[in-house]
């Protein structure tokens, strides 16, 4: 296959000239819009989750790293849920975790509520609306695992960030539970934020592809994101940014009482699409949880 007929190895090209030291370096923009409400624009996300959604091999991808870190039966807290597409998958791939999402957005709850009644799922997963820099307030502190995806650079500044860190880690203190952060991380060009969604997920809607360059220029750079897990974290964490696409960055701390988890995740679609393009994305990071 020719180079720009793949869509991983055009977004690595684009990636690798972002990396090139002349030129100037943009800096952060904050989300037009930190809560998606908007109609259209949460129809545009929630799509991209569905099955054949550009979003899945990134859920597949995020579902291997939390089977890892979720002990059996296991409580997950999701910050910054959205429609609970990840969570509807997640609780596929592993049935016996049960969930807490909390979102700031009506719209997106509104969403989430309808899907994970229709999937069936309602006994394990609740969704609240609330701030995710102040999560034991909203959902309490009776959690083994905390995430949050794609969600950090929604924040409008380092303050509201390290709030999110340090009550995630409260969250689930009293457990010694685990946290797990993914997110996009900021490229050094603004062309870069412009190109690249349309070059990774050429077949996105326009209005998801608009959002994800919004999402880039707002996202926090692997050094800031570094320093934040660090100052933020009570316990050792580890921050692994990804290498060759360097716009994907994710942080853990593996809880202290760790118990196995349920023996095999079992993948909610089994599509070659989807977990061939997640071993791709596995494969641009050095250090995964194990
Ligand atoms: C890009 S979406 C990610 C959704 C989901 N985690 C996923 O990966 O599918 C970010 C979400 O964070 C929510 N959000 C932004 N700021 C927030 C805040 N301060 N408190 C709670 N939710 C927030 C937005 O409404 C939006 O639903």
């Amino acid at each position: 296959m020719l180079l720009w007929q793949n869509p991983l190895m055009s977004a690595i090209a684009l990636s690798v000239t972002d990396m090139l030291p002349w030129g100037a370096v943009q800096d952060r923009e904050n989300e037009p819009d930190a809560l998606m409400s908007d109609p259209s624009q949460v129809e545009s996300f929630d799509l991209e989750g569905e099955s054949g959604g550009s979003l899945r091999a990134f859920y597949h991808l995020n579902a291997q790293a939390c089977h890892v870190l979720a002990a059996r039966g296991a409580r997950v807290l999701d910050l910054g849920c959205g429609s609970a597409r990840y969570l509807i998958y997640l609780a596929r791939c592993r049935p016996d975790l049960t969930f807490v999402g909390i979102d700031g957005s009506q719209s997106m709850l509104k969403a989430g509520r309808a899907l994970i009644s229709s999937a069936g799922l309602a006994d394990r997963i609740e969704l609240v609306q609330g701030d995710m820099a102040d999560p034991v307030a909203v959902a309490g502190d009776d959690f083994d695992l905390s995430i949050c995806l794609f969600a950090l650079h929604h924040l409008p500044d380092q303050r509201a960030v390290l709030s999110t860190i340090c009550g995630m880690q409260e969250a689930c203190a009293k457990r010694n539970g685990s946290l797990w952060i993914f997110d996009v991380q900021r490229p050094r060009r603004m062309v870069t934020a412009e190109r690249f969604p349309r070059w990774l997920s050429p077949q996105a809607g326009r209005l998801f592809n608009r959002d994800a360059t919004y999402s880039l220029r707002a996202a926090w750079s692997g050094d800031e994101m570094r320093k934040m897990v660090s100052k933020a974290t009570i316990r050792q964490a580890v921050h692994v940014s990804a290498q060759l696409i360097e716009l994907f960055q994710c942080a853990w701390i593996r809880g202290a009482n760790y118990l196995s988890p349920a023996d095999s995740m079992k993948p909610e679609y089994d599509d070659a699409q989807t977990t061939t393009v997640a071993a791709q994305l596995r494969g641009l990071f050095p250090r995964w949880p194990q």
